[in-house]
């Protein structure tokens, strides 16, 4: 018998898509190796492991229960809804805070004598968010954070306004991205731990062992 077996976890992982016209898109520069090596982590511990990934390019981590692939924002959280009820939660994945407000369906061309262009963005639905105040609320819910500056009061507010039990912060000033390792920080509602420098796997190793406490 291992650790999580019996439960089910959804991971979602990934920079989203937001896309602009036919040939173009905003995003962002987050790897999935990190949500690759938790949905890894929590197969290998006997969790039944569904993972919602938006446009990660590495190879997919073994033994996953199910593989759904989405492209921008509206779709991870539809997908997330989907696979609703479950055990664990964790939203390792890098979602755009905005979209495009009008996608165009050509591709937009320059005009003569027009030297600036303004894109309207919207907000995104925060997935996190919805999630952590469901109805079916997953037992445990897992966050990350990734900041700049003030991380732990940051987190903190995140942790209260997305209704988490953890938060997993992390400065991202410090050269982390497509890196193997990671820096964090694990935030819960009494207890703040500083984590080491250490590989992405050991991270997920770590996760694992918080979800099992
Ligand atoms: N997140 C999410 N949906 C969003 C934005 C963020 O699910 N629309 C999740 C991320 O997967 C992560 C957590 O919320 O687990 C924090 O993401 P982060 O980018 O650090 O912060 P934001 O909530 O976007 O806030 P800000 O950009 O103001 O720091």
């Amino acid at each position: 018998m291992k650790k999580l077996s019996g439960k089910k976890a959804i991971v979602t992982v990934g920079p989203t898509i937001e896309r602009i016209d036919p040939v173009r898109y905003i995003s962002n520069f987050s790897s999935g190796k990190q949500g690759y090596a938790i949905a890894g982590a929590l197969a290998d511990n006997g969790a039944e492991v569904i993972l919602i990934a938006a446009n990660v390019k590495l190879d997919e981590p073994k033994n996953m229960a199910k593989i759904v692939r989405v492209e921008s924002a509206a779709e991870m959280l539809s997908a997330c809804e989907e696979n609703l009820p479950c055990d664990i939660a964790v939203f390792s994945a890098a979602v755009c805070d905005f979209r495009v407000e009008n996608i165009s369906a050509q591709k937009i061309k320059k005009k003569p004598g027009e030297d600036r262009m303004t894109i309207s963005l919207v907000k995104n639905p925060d997935i996190l968010a919805t999630i952590g105040n469901h109805k079916n609320r997953p037992g445990l819910v897992i966050g990350f954070a990734a900041e700049t500056e003030n991380l732990i009061d940051n987190a903190k507010a995140k942790l209260v306004n997305k209704n988490c039990d953890f938060i997993l912060a992390n400065d991202i000033s410090k050269n982390v991205f497509g890196q193997d390792e990671n820096q964090m920080v694990c935030v819960s509602r009494n207890h703040i731990e500083e984590w080491p420098r250490m590989s992405k796997n050991m991270v997920a190793e770590r996760i694992v062992e918080i979800i099992f406490k």
